[in-house]
């Protein structure tokens, strides 16, 4: 099983997720596990964007280079990640810019 950490998920109109993620396991794939829905038009090969959020607390992996090159061609802020590329190493709470399905 593995260690895990709590991820709060914030939609555009204020309502939140919260589900269990394992280390190894990216933010992505345990929203989608977790029926908690984010946009992923690729399916997790860092190559749209789509999957973009926004940290507000929390720690997670650095950024390796895809999404690094990414991030920056698609002009995201700072403290944006890709889900499909996010790895948590704490307790994290992100946010979308749209709202649940
Ligand atoms: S799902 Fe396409 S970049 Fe993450």
């Amino acid at each position: 099983m593995g260690i895990a950490f709590p991820v709060q998920l914030v939609y555009a109109d204020g309502s939140t997720v919260t589900f269990s993620i394992t280390v190894q396991n990216s933010l992505l794939v345990a929203a989608m596990r977790n029926t908690a829905y984010i946009r992923h038009d690729c399916g997790g090969k860092a190559q749209c964007g789509t999957c973009r959020v926004k940290v507000l607390a929390g720690k997670a992996a650095p950024k390796g280079v895809r999404e690094a090159s990414l991030l920056e061609k698609i002009n995201a802020d700072s403290d944006e990640r890709l889900a499909c590329q996010l790895f948590p190493m704490a307790p994290i709470k992100v946010q979308v810019n749209y709202n649940r399905k």
